[in-house]
């Protein structure tokens, strides 16, 4: 059995943005990781620029036999936010990037989706770092593909406070009605929060490490921490900006790096204030039945030096 063969499939729905960037250079570069499709959802900015970005992204990996397709605009219900105040206008402000080397494929999101969970001969991960948008509307338009779906990894939400608002991590915020569906699916479901993405934190040794790569992809990357960490530090007085969309990556790759806590989880859809914060019940006060597993903490040595050594094999590789 070659490695491509017990290599874990996968498809990564995304809104890049710089760490989704990341998450897309690890799946790549992963032997363990069978990246099947990159599928794109509006979020970070919008579906145009998303969608650009992840063309980009791949042709800078030297990846060019992903199919790529564009998702959704907006949100199942409620107005369309996004996250250029953090990303930028283009979603990915910072370095120059290449023009995209191949066609964006005819198909929709939902529809490529569909179409490599059908044609998998195993079931395949659904990896989402954006809204869960596309999903929802998969498990809504095709529900008779979603027992192919071997389990949902999503960075979202938390255990403890928000971002975009004080108790709401963005991407929850941004479409809760499509993550509550997703949920009530059913499917199996982890969680990768912000109380776990905090603990990856691209510190000044990180962005030095990369930095010191002799390729394009590492100055790259170095140079995405520089625009992430600004937003960071201006938006929120981080000294170094949480990396987070890759933890999802990094955990199926290894599965040792995170701690995980099987727990109770709902979206707020009503709260005045709190709309899109994720409740995970970890001290089981509800009563409820578990739901879903989420992340509480991160071998953040071991997370960087998968990272790390991920941009530099794609770097050495393309150069
Ligand atoms: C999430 O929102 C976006 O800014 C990032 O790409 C990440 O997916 C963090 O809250
Ligand atoms: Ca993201």
């Amino acid at each position: 059995m070659t490695s491509a063969d017990s290599a874990l499939p996968i498809i990564l729905d995304c809104d890049p943005g710089h760490d989704d960037a990341v998450a897309i250079l690890l799946a790549v570069a992963s032997e363990k990781i069978d990246l099947k499709a990159v599928t794109t959802c509006f979020g970070n900015c919008s579906i145009d620029d998303a969608t650009r970005n992840a063309l980009q992204i791949l042709t800078l990996a030297g990846e060019h036999d992903v199919p790529v397709a564009k998702g959704a605009a907006g949100p199942l219900v409620q107005e369309l936010e996004l996250g250029n105040y953090v990303h930028g206008e283009s979603g990915l402000d910072g370095p120059a990037m290449p023009a995209p080397a191949f066609a964006l494929d005819e198909r929709d999101a939902v529809t490529l989706m569909k179409d490599v969970l059908e044609a998998s001969a195993t079931p395949v991960t659904m990896v989402i770092t954006g809204p869960m948008t596309n999903l929802a509307q998969l498990f809504r338009n095709h529900p008779a593909v979603t027992p192919r779906i071997r389990e949902v990894i999503f960075m979202g939400g938390s255990t403890e406070r928000g971002n975009h608002t004080p108790s709401a991590e963005f991407n929850t915020f941004a479409d809760p009605e499509a993550l509550q569906e997703v949920i009530d699916s059913g499917v199996a479901l982890r969680m990768v929060g912000l109380n776990l993405t905090h603990q990856a934190l691209a510190v000044p040794d990180v962005v030095e490490r990369m930095r010191a790569m002799d390729h394009v992809v590492g100055q790259t990357s170095a140079e995405w921490m520089g625009f992430f960490g600004n937003s960071y530090n201006q938006v929120w007085s981080f000294e170094a900006p949480p990396v987070h969309d890759p933890c999802t990556i990094a955990a199926l790759i290894n599965p040792d790096l995170i701690t995980w806590q099987r727990t109770f989880l709902a979206v707020e859809l009503e709260g005045k204030w709190s709309r899109g914060e994720t409740i995970t019940d970890l001290h089981n006060r509800f009563g409820n039945e578990p739901n879903a597993d989420v992340a509480i903490g991160l071998d953040r040595d071991a997370y960087w030096d998968l990272v790390l050594n991920a941009i530099d094999s794609l770097g050495q590789k393309n150069s």
